[in-house]
């Protein structure tokens, strides 16, 4: 698959957002070395702290399927006139499984940008930390 087939895989996931309050639909798409795809959209919810995010969400499918040691490469996709970054949250979240995961950042126009997690999160606390 390649970066640009994994970021319309983003895109397509925008429409099934739920965000009746921040009206800010967010999708993902993470990809596995098997090819398998992970997708993920924010779900919102009335106790806004609730909500999850579109990263997370693809997140807890790909673990919950049996998916967290192979992750080649997450894209991420947003409405808006900027990049659609991923929140610190979910950063934190992907650096447990994948510390060096290739990031694709779009924004509402299809452009995307290419970066690392590590870049993203440099001297991140993960598993490692621990020991
Ligand atoms: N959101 C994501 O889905 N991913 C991020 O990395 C940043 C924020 C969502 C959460 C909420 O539904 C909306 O965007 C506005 O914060």
């Amino acid at each position: 698959m390649t970066d640009q087939q994994l970021v319309a895989k983003a895109f397509e996931m925008l429409e099934r957002s739920y965000v009746p309050y921040s009206c800010f639909p967010v999708g993902a798409a993470l990809l596995c070395a098997d090819g398998t795809v992970f997708t993920g959209c924010n779900v919102e919810n009335a106790a806004y702290g609730s909500t999850i995010c579109a990263e997370r969400t693809a997140v807890l499918k790909a673990v919950s399927e049996g998916h967290k040691d192979d992750w080649q490469a997450i894209a991420i996709a947003g409405r808006g006139e900027d990049y659609c970054w991923p929140c610190g949250s979910c950063r934190q979240m992907l650096y447990e499984f994948a510390p060096d995961l290739k990031v694709l950042v779009a924004r509402g126009n299809g452009d995307f940008v290419e970066t690392t997690l590590s870049e993203l999160m440099p001297h991140g606390f993960g598993p490692k930390s621990l020991k």
